[in-house]
């Protein structure tokens, strides 16, 4: 990618959101909060979705393929990989293959560990995110004094995909999938889930509601957005207000209407 000139650096920036479907959005929704002046593009890539039940060399192939045409058709300045089974699997071959900057989602270990009470957390993602040497090296390097549970869900993103499409999944089949969080050993109770999918913050509320008992569900996308607030602080706020942000979905779909995209701040 070419250096931008200085009348280049002078405009607002250009913001690609990037995830296998809608769960990127809980990430969008904070990233333009922090920079309302940006032009955003938003891409999901449904036309792959679950990318967690993907075989990782076929998912990597994707995401390269998909990544690169989006950078010719949309000129992004920085790239958001708002989705954790990408971002562990493909991070690193997006910085070796594009002088663009990323920004990757990965499981909140850290922040999760130091903030524990009980030294106990659970971090909650697709069975790819959880089953990745990226995370386990995590655990190894900023785990110490904490036991972490690693729980993966092969259908909680797929139930958030329909929550927002409006046919929600049971209560019963949502406390299945997070049952394993819950560990009470050795007088010590898990007291922090990491979201290690961006899909999950979407089922918060859902989350909370058949939880067996409380416990803080660690959403990774305001570090996100600081993140991205910091790289571009040579960009200045625009005089006009943006354009509408665009959605893409892959499968050629049309996004969903007005009304489920407007909290999201599309
Ligand atoms: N939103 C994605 C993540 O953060 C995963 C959902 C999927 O399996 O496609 O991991």
């Amino acid at each position: 990618m070419p250096i931008p000139s200085a009348q280049e650096k002078s405009s607002p920036p250009t913001i690609l959101v990037f995830d296998s479907g809608v769960g990127g959005f809980t990430v969008f929704r904070e990233i333009k909060a922090a920079r309302p002046d940006a032009r955003y593009i938003y891409i999901a890539d449904d036309a792959f979705f679950p990318y967690g039940l993907q075989p990782e060399d076929r998912l990597v192939a994707r995401v390269i393929a998909v990544i690169g045409q989006a950078i010719q058709d949309y000129t992004p300045d920085l790239i958001v990989i708002a989705c954790n089974t990408a971002s562990v699997i493909a991070l690193a071959a997006l910085r070796a293959r594009f002088a663009i900057p990323f920004v990757g989602t990965v499981p909140a270990i850290k922040p999760a560990c130091a903030q524990s009470q009980t030294k106990r957390i659970a971090v909650l993602g697709t069975l790819a995110t959880v089953s990745r040497e990226y995370t386990h090296a995590l655990i190894r390097e900023f785990a110490s004094g904490c036991d972490v549970v690693l729980v993966g869900s092969p259908r909680l993103a797929g139930f958030a995909e329909a929550q927002l499409a409006g046919t929600p999944a049971s209560d019963a089949d949502i406390a299945a999938e997070i049952a394993p969080c819950f560990v009470d050993k050795d007088g010590r109770r898990t007291d922090t889930v990491v979201l290690a999918c961006t899909h999950y913050p979407l089922l918060t509320e859902r989350f909370r509601s058949v939880a067996p008992w409380a416990v803080d569900w660690l959403d990774p996308a305001p570090a996100i957005a600081r993140r991205v607030v910091h790289l571009l602080h040579d960009r200045p706020a625009a005089a006009t207000p943006p354009p509408k942000p665009l959605i893409v979905f892959t499968s050629g779909r049309t996004p969903p209407d007005g009304g489920a995209l407007a909290p999201f701040g599309f």
